[in-house]
């Protein structure tokens, strides 16, 4: 890989530039839009005797992976479910410790990222981050705002139907102000209120360790999308398991009548 000086707040150091990889299939035939439900990093630690913590560290590699190959292969956009409105119930040290990785990615890959025209996003109830997290992924992303690679964007605090429910409020607001006639709110309308506007809808949808549950991850978006299921655990996700995946959307039958 060639490497390259990224220059970020003073500090210049070596990050390495991705090399344009083929597709796995045709271009034509390549999604636009690939999601993914990152699940099983607590059976793979538990399956190692270990703490489910490490499986989520773990899983910060098989993350590093997907998102190069997703650049190499100019898939435009890749959403991560990283963090679900449900996780908050988890137990105090765990999510500490989720957030504190998240952090460390986000400060980490910044200067890769960037270098590789990677466009960072999120979606979700971002507020609730703890305020160290939520500056370094504001921070990300006004760096990385006006590349044109991949759309990365992160599921953070997210959940399908409180992304729906703020559209409704943003979209009814508007028509109480009368901006917005009620009987004009159509699909496009839905669609650029959703926290993941301007991003097109998802052609595949990836679940990890083996449940074949959507669990509340974009609804509206990934209405006619390919749904794959893998049994391999997330920490051990690779980019050969996305290229298997692109080839299972690929031969599957289409019957998407365009909307
Ligand atoms: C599900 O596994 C995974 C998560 C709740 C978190 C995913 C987070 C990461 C992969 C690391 C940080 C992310 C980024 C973007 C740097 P689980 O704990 O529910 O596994 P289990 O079902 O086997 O218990």
């Amino acid at each position: 890989m060639a490497r390259a000086d990224a220059g970020n707040g003073g500090r210049r150091k070596s990050v390495p530039i991705w090399p344009t990889l083929k597709p796995p299939v045709p271009r034509a035939a390549m999604p636009r839009h690939v999601a993914i439900i990152m699940d099983g990093n607590g059976r793979w630690a538990r399956q190692r005797g270990l703490v489910r913590i490490r499986g989520h560290e773990a899983g910060v590699e098989a993350v590093r992976d997907v998102v190069r190959y997703c650049g190499q292969t100019h898939v435009q956009a890749l959403t991560l479910y990283a963090f679900s409105t449900e996780n908050w119930q988890r137990p105090r040290k765990e999510v500490q410790y989720l957030m504190r990785l998240l952090k460390r990615y986000l400060v980490e890959e910044l200067d890769e990222l960037h270098a590789n025209k990677v466009r960072l996003t999120s979606i979700g109830g971002v507020h609730r981050l703890p305020g160290d997290v939520l500056s370094c992924l504001e921070k990300a992303q006004t760096h990385t705002a006006g590349n044109s690679g991949l759309t990365l964007c992160l599921a953070l605090s997210y959940g399908s139907h409180e992304e729906l429910l703020d559209a409704a409020r943003d979209l009814s607001a508007q028509a109480a102000r009368g901006d917005l006639a009620p009987e004009r709110i159509d699909a496009a309308a839905v669609e650029a209120a959703l926290h993941s506007a301007g991003i097109p809808p998802v052609d595949l949808l990836i679940r990890t360790a083996g449940e074949r549950r959507v669990s509340n991850f974009l609804l509206w978006q990934a209405c006619d999308a390919f749904f794959h299921v893998t049994d391999t655990c997330w920490p051990n996700f690779r980019r050969a398991d996305v290229a298997e995946a692109i080839h299972a959307l690929a031969a599957a039958p289409s019957d998407v009548e365009p909307r």
